[in-house]
Parts: structure tokens; C-alpha cells; sequence
């Protein structure tokens, strides 16, 4: 197991006991589930960004471009020397977009990763030789202390891509509180967000007809077999992706085309025939279950910017000083 391995670094033993506890305690469950953030080893990653420029996958496109149309109008909202404070290691295609904008004081690129942190962060200072850039290697789901060298502007949360989907409202609010605790009281917030849309759009986006989205989602159990000596019979296993409706979410579910039985860490596990593993949910919103979310987070929408066919949005917020929502 990679987690006995005394010659890995710390944060990689607490990520594989994490893996292992996660997927064994999730495939115990009545309705088996695996939390999404384990897709993305090497091979999901490479799979998700492939899957951001499929023609079925309207999100990444349709960001940019509110991105480009909106950032100048960000730009005369938020001020200048701003700490852009990005949630993620930072992206090549939107990054960009918002440091050109609004003449930033600094970059604080905040992600789990150090290896996706790093390569970011080099791309970036030789775009940016002027700006200081100064990477934090931290869980943002937890607050974190912003970096002293990153001076004393007021700062600027950037969450694009409706990562925040990816997760159940309870989480998210946490999230977005977390967020608030980390930034501070003069921040501001830019966020991007899905919105609910037809469904047959919907499920296309996360069902494309190449089969990438279907491997991203079978990469998992791949990953389980590679990382946790797993032996799911990935031939036996369908991606699906639905519109649940009342919740407002498409989920992504491996489902068993066959009754299999198969070991995890030397766990025993079956699936009956049509049983499934939920790996997925993407909630989408409409403007107002946005603006709800992110004022039970602690910030006060204060700009909305769409794209013509109302596909995605992305939201400016400040932050909520005194807690007019308890
Ligand atoms: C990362 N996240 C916002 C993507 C989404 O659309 O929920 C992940 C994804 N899953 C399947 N396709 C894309």
C-alpha cells in the first residue's frame, strides 16, 4: 500500500489513508458512493481537461467568454491592488483574464496540490515578471492565513469553473464561510456557477457522445484497482448521468451491467445487476438559489454577468461584515 511507504512525504500518506477510508466506507454504504475529488489523479486530470473542451461541454467555453466580456467592468468594481486569491492552482485559459483586468497588487494561488501549484505558479511569473505570486499549499476548505508577503491589499476570492457545484448545499455554505473567514472583511468575490438549463443539454454535457466523460468516470474504479489493490471489472461497469430534478443536480453513477462481486484492500464488495456507484453531483442554479447560497456563505451578491443564451453566470459578491443572515 503507498500509504506504508516511508519514503513518501506526509501530505501523500494522509491523502491515500484518506483515499482508502473514503472508497471503503463509501462502498459500504446501501447507496455506494465515492466523493468526486477522487478523480482526479494524473490520468483524470489529463480526462477532465479534455473533457473542458468537448462541443457537449458548454461550461469552460461559455466562462471564458462572460470572463472576457466582464472583467473590465470587475476591474472598475473591485479597484486596483487587489490580492487576487485564486481556489485552485489557477487555470491558463481564465487566469489571465482577471489579472489583465483589474492591475492586481498580488497572486495567491491556493491549492492541496503542490505539484499543480508549482507548474502554475511558473507559467504565470513568466507572464507576470511584476506581480508577486505567492502560492499556498493548503486545504481551502479550511480558513488559512493569507501570506504577509502578499502585502495589505483587500482581497479578491476567485472560484471560477462552478467547482462549488460539486458539492451538496451544506458543504458549499461551509465553504463559502470559509472562504469569508480567510479573505476577510473587505473582500470581494468572484465566482462562477452553473445554471439550470433543458436537460437534454444537461445530461449531453456530462454523456458525450466521444465516450470522455464515460472513462473520466471509469478512471475511478481504475484508480481504486491501480491505488487500493481493487479488483473491479471495469467492462462491467456503465457510466450514467442523470438530471435529478428536485435537487437540481446532474449526478454521475457507475452502474453494475452484471451481478459482481470484487475486493478492495482485501475487502470483500458485490453489486447486484443495475446497482450503482454514485461518483458525482454537479448542482446546477437558477440566479436566485445562487444568490441564496452565497449570502448563507457570508457574501452579498453585488454583480451578475451571463452569457447570451443564459448558460452560466458568474457572480461578484462582498463580503457580509455583520451577520444580518443568523
Ligand atoms: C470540476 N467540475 C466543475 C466539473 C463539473 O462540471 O461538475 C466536473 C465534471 N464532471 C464531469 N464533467 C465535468
Amino acid at each position: 500500500m503507498a500509504d506504508s511507504d516511508p519514503d513518501l512525504p506526509a501530505s501523500t500518506h494522509d491523502l491515500s489513508a484518506q483515499f482508502r477510508k473514503d472508497v471503503l466506507v463509501g462502498l459500504s454504504q446501501p447507496q455506494k458512493v465515492i466523493p468526486a475529488r477522487w478523480f482526479y489523479d494524473l490520468r483524470g486530470s489529463e480526462l477532465f481537461e479534455q473533457i473542458t473542451s468537448l462541443p457537449e461541454y458548454y461550461p469552460t467555453r461559455t466562462e471564458i467568454g462572460i470572463f472576457r466580456e466582464c472583467c473590465p467592468k470587475v476591474a472598475d468594481l473591485v479597484g486596483p491592488g487587489r490580492v487576487v486569491v485564486e481556489f485552485g492552482a489557477g487555470s491558463a485559459a481564465k487566469t489571465p483574464l482577471l489579472l489583465d483586468a483589474i492591475a492586481p497588487g498580488a497572486y495567491v494561488p491556493v491549492d492541496i496540490s503542490g505539484e499543480f501549484l508549482r507548474e502554475s505558479c511558473v507559467a504565470l511569473a513568466e507572464r507576470y515578471p511584476d506581480l508577486p505570486i505567492i502560492p499556498v499549499e493548503a486545504d481551502f476548505l479550511h480558513p488559512f492565513p493569507l501570506p504577509a508577503e502578499a502585502g495589505q491589499g483587500c482581497a479578491l476570492g476567485f472560484f471560477p469553473g462552478s467547482t462549488i457545484g460539486n458539492m451538496t448545499p451544506a458543504p458549499a455554505v461551509d465553504l463559502l464561510r470559509s472562504m469569508r473567514a480567510s479573505l476577510g472583511d473587505d473582500a470581494m468575490l468572484l465566482i462562477g456557477m452553473d445554471l439550470i438549463k433543458d436537460e437534454q443539454r444537461l445530461v449531453a454535457a456530462y454523456d458525450d457522445a466521444q465516450g470522455v466523460t464515460a472513462e473520466f468516470n471509469r478512471n475511478l474504479a481504475a484508480r481504486i484497482n491501480r491505488e487500493l489493490g481493487g479488483t473491479l471489472p471495469l467492462d462491467s461497469l456503465d457510466h450514467v448521468a442523470l438530471w435529478n430534478e428536485p435537487l437540481a443536480r446532474i449526478e454521475m453513477h457507475l452502474r453494475a451491467t452484471r451481478d459482481i462481486a470484487f475486493e478492495v484492500c482485501g475487502e470483500p464488495f458485490s453489486m447486484r445487476e443495475g446497482e450503482t456507484i454514485h461518483t458525482e453531483n454537479s448542482h446546477k442554479y437558477s440566479p436566485t438559489s445562487a444568490d441564496l447560497l452565497l449570502l448563507a456563505g457570508r457574501w452579498e451578491p453585488v454583480a451578475h454577468y451571463f452569457d447570451k443564451e443564459h448558460l452560466f453566470m458568474v457572480v461578484l459578491a462582498r463580503a457580509i461584515s455583520t451577520d444580518m443572515t443568523a
